[in-house]
């Protein structure tokens, strides 16, 4: 069994896109400038919006934090991403989910310029990334197509069970692992609530891709000797012995599962890392196509 690490390979990332920045410094170019927007005072997106923002720092990148009350109206949220849409100075920028309830989110994401949309959520470049066009791929299912390619897995002619349809990684993974190409080429299965025999289907996978949210739902004896196991649930369990009052695990059973599995993700620290990480390689490639 070998552990994909989101850590390093991140880590990684960071430095490839550190140089990058470097130099553009070195010639004088203006570097990327990455804008995340956060209405409401969820605790975990703030926890991801402020890594996202500390990563900028890190890499050279500019940054900038909005922060909106979570009695903000839709149309004050519009009115905002009007503002970042007309922004030169910002390349690319998220609006950090889930929204307030008063607030439609396909609205929102509909308003994001498709240029300036890093995130992958407009529907024009969700429609590209279905029909293999060049686009801002979704960071999460992004971070893992590189972890697959980084550690080499094969997956051409796999059959890939994805468990979650979410439009921001089960959708979007289903669609990229069949695609042509590597990682891809993959037979895929997208199961959800209303899917009959869900343990049947996802013990035929060679690859199982859980984004369900729900602990320690994958377990060894749903999965099959030596598959590929992703695991990108984060759920954050109450727990008063902890620092922070909770802990964090993933929707895989790791300790009985990882006894079956040729490759697997950790929670924390496989494709949580990833996902900021590839946010930022989508700011990079915003700024490169600003510049031509
Ligand atoms: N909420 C959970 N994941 C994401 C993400 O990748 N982008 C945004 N904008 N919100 C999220």
């Amino acid at each position: 069994m070998k552990i994909l690490d989101g850590r390093k390979i991140s880590n990684q990332i960071k430095e490839e896109i550190a140089a990058e920045v470097a130099k553009m410094k070195e010639r004088g170019e203006k570097v990327p400038h990455l804008a995340a927007v956060l209405v409401g005072n969820d605790g975990a997106s703030l926890t991801y919006v402020g890594s996202k923002v500390r990563s900028c720092k890190k890499i050279g990148f500019e940054s900038t934090l909005i922060q909106m009350p979570s009695t903000t109206s839709e149309l004050e949220l519009l009115k905002k991403i009007d503002e970042l849409n007309q922004n030169n100075d910002i390349d690319g920028f998220i609006v950090q989910l889930p929204l307030p309830d008063q607030i439609d989110t396909q609205e929102v994401i509909m308003a994001i310029d498709p240029d300036k949309d890093v995130d992958g959520f407009h529907p024009t470049n969700f429609g590209k990334m279905a029909l293999d066009m060049s686009t801002f791929i979704p960071a999460t299912p992004f971070g893992i197509l590189e972890l697959l390619e980084r550690y080499k897995v094969d997956t051409k002619g796999k059959h890939t069970v994805v468990i979650g349809r979410s439009h921001i990684v089960g959708r979007p993974m289903s669609i990229l692992m069949s695609r042509k190409g590597w990682p891809g080429n993959s037979t895929v299965t997208l199961t959800h609530s209303h899917t009959k025999n869900i343990k049947d289907i996802v013990s035929q996978a060679d690859i199982v891709i859980s984004a369900l949210g729900v602990p320690n739902f994958l377990k060894a004896d749903m999965v099959k000797e030596g598959a590929v196991v992703i695991d990108v649930g984060i759920t954050r369990v109450p727990d008063d012995t902890k620092e922070k009052g909770y802990y964090i695990t993933g929707d895989v059973d790791f300790e009985d599962v990882s006894k079956k599995a040729s490759f697997i993700t950790p929670v924390p620290g496989g494709v949580g890392p990833m996902t900021i990480a590839m946010l930022l390689k989508n700011t990079l490639l915003a700024r490169e196509r600003h510049r031509s």
